[in-house]
């Protein structure tokens, strides 16, 4: 496991992230509020616009299209970072 740093655009600086843990369950162990209803990558519900980092997905493809993942966009729910990141409100 690797830790890693995040910073959510517009509500909070650094927060605690690792290779293991998708960067919701790190929101939400920081106390942070996001959308989230499936937790599986395909309600779309936690879309978040991935403005700094990489992450990576256990599934295939998650609910993303390839433009859009080209956009920066990332899945929350399902994406784990591989770098520290910064994701704003998609
Ligand atoms: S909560 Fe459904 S895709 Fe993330």
């Amino acid at each position: 496991m690797t830790s890693f740093r995040m910073r959510i655009d517009g509500q909070a600086d650094d927060v605690a992230a690792d290779s293991e843990t998708s960067l919701f369950a790190a929101m939400a162990r920081a106390g942070i509020a996001w959308p989230v209803s499936c937790r599986n990558g395909t309600c779309r519900t936690c879309m978040a616009r991935l403005l700094q980092g990489s992450v990576r997905y256990d599934i295939p493809w998650p609910g993303l299209s390839a433009e859009e993942k080209e956009e920066g966009y990332c899945l929350p729910c399902v994406a784990r970072p591989m770098a520290d990141v910064v994701i704003a409100q998609a």
